[in-house]
């Protein structure tokens, strides 16, 4: 099974990422974890380029596809691999993050998002996405907040930097794939603390895990 999380800056997605897999290895699953971009040394490296607060100059175009290679390389050495071996897999990030980012958010649509998702990545998808849903503007002050005083999240603050009116288009993206995938991608309440939060997202885990299982 594989399973993938989506939200906004700042939505706590990651910590219920952490939160899931330590979850999901103390019930006895082995669990191949995945970033995006990044994953891989390669991935890693691609990921520097893409969140450079110096590259402004980015084409949308670039980006897309570098966030392509990035995802194809993790592929390619940690999902597949993983899925073969009856691992589950669970990714920050996936496909549904360049839908909302650059399909919604830079406006290239996601008819061409979707096209070079299947040039790159074929049918593969998640069974189950969570998207840690929080409004905009307090997501964006908790990752100010973590930005101030941390040299490594300064140097990948490109996105953080857009302003307001691109996260909030990337929200709306992240609406409308739920609205039109329903089943697949699962909108979470991000707010409260972090083990609240968790109890909704293990409450959508569990019986996926199960219904899998059968
Ligand atoms: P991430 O490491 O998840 O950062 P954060 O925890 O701050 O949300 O993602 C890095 C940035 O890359 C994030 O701003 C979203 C952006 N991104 C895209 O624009 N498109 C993509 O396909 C992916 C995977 C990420």
């Amino acid at each position: 099974m594989f399973i993938s999380f989506e939200g906004t800056e700042g939505s706590g997605k990651s910590t219920q990422l952490k939160l899931l897999v330590e979850r999901l290895r103390a019930s006895g699953y082995k669990v191949a974890v995945n970033q995006e971009p990044g994953g891989t040394v390669i991935g890693r490296e691609i990921r520097r380029v893409l969140l450079d607060p110096a590259h402004a100059e980015m084409a949308s175009m670039t980006e897309l596809l570098l966030m392509f290679a990035s995802r194809a390389q993790a592929a390619a050495e940690v999902i597949l691999p993983a899925l073969s071996r009856g691992d589950l897999v669970v990714s920050d990030r996936f496909t549904d993050s360049t839908l909302a980012y650059q399909g919604a958010a830079r406006g290239l649509g996601f008819d061409l998002v979707r096209n070079a998702h299947r040039l790159a990545l074929g049918s593969l998808q998640p069974d189950l996405t969570l998207c840690i849903d929080l409004p905009v503007e307090e997501g964006l002050a908790r990752a100010r907040h973590r930005n101030e005083g941390n040299q490594m999240a300064r140097s990948e603050a490109r996105f953080d930097q857009q302003c307001l009116d691109f996260h909030l288009r990337v929200r709306a993206g992240y609406r409308e794939i739920a609205e039109a995938e329903p089943e697949r991608v699962r909108i979470v309440d991000g707010s409260g603390n972090s083990a609240a939060v968790f109890e909704r997202v293990w409450a959508l885990v569990e019986p996926a895990l199960s219904e899998n299982r059968s």
